[in-house]
């Protein structure tokens, strides 16, 4: 499918099967999702991949209680970065001169500027701007999954506080932000059958 066709033909499932998603298309949204830019490169987050089912039927009431949560074939859950520290940074710095076969030194001014302007941030805006990085990730991972044809529910409707607690996320620096819940269309999803509903293109768009 042309990119356009795969997100006329995606929708945000509100009922799956608990069929199984397939490794090779697993790991194609995974790997969608591993090459999502970010601002500097950071990435500053981690994905979840959740397949375990006690650990679904855990997320279950702590996310509105959705099915789609234990009828997903694999829930991602992208856990941003509560806050940002000088050693992710200078871990970062040195995977870059790693895989660009670069002395760390070389790197320096890109490591002032980054730490600048990450590291001043208030501990509450640099939450909400890993937020935005996971986000940007999540985007492109719901995207991909349309392009194998994956179902995907985006999800914000859960509790990020009892998500940190269920996954022991606060204690590794990480916040639940958003959930992806893979899988495939339920028979008889009410959503599946409705045209999209969208703002049109003179709202949307302003050219200048
Ligand atoms: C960030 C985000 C959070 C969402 N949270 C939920 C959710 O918790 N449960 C749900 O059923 N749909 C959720 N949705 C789905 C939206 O309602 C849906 O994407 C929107 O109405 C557009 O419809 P479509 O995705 O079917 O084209 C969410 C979508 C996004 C992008």
């Amino acid at each position: 499918m042309s990119l356009l066709d795969s997100l006329k033909w995606r929708y945000a499932a509100k009922k799956l099967n608990g069929v199984k998603v397939p490794a090779e298309k697993l790991n194609f949204i995974l790997d969608a999702i591993q090459l999502a830019p970010s601002s500097f490169g950071l990435q500053p987050y981690t994905v979840l991949v959740i397949e375990d089912e006690a650990t679904k039927a855990k997320l279950l009431p702590a996310s509105w209680n959705q099915s789609q949560i234990t009828d997903s074939s694999h829930l991602l859950v992208f856990a941003s970065w509560t806050s940002i520290t000088q050693e992710q940074v200078d871990t970062f710095i040195a995977d870059i001169a790693t895989k660009r076969g670069l002395p760390l030194e070389a790197l320096n001014d890109y490591k002032s500027y980054l730490s600048g302007s990450a590291l001043n941030r208030s501990a509450e805006e640099q939450a909400i701007w890993n937020a935005k990085q996971a986000y940007i990730a999540f985007g492109i991972g719901l995207t991909a999954a349309a392009e194998v044809e994956v179902d995907a529910t985006p999800m914000e409707g859960f509790v990020p506080a009892q998500y940190n607690e269920i996954l022991g996320l606060t204690e590794q620096g990480l916040t639940a932000s958003v959930v992806l819940a893979l899988g495939y269309r339920g028979e008889g999803d009410w959503l599946a059958p409705l045209p999209k509903v969208r703002r049109d293109k003179d709202l949307l768009f302003k050219f200048i």
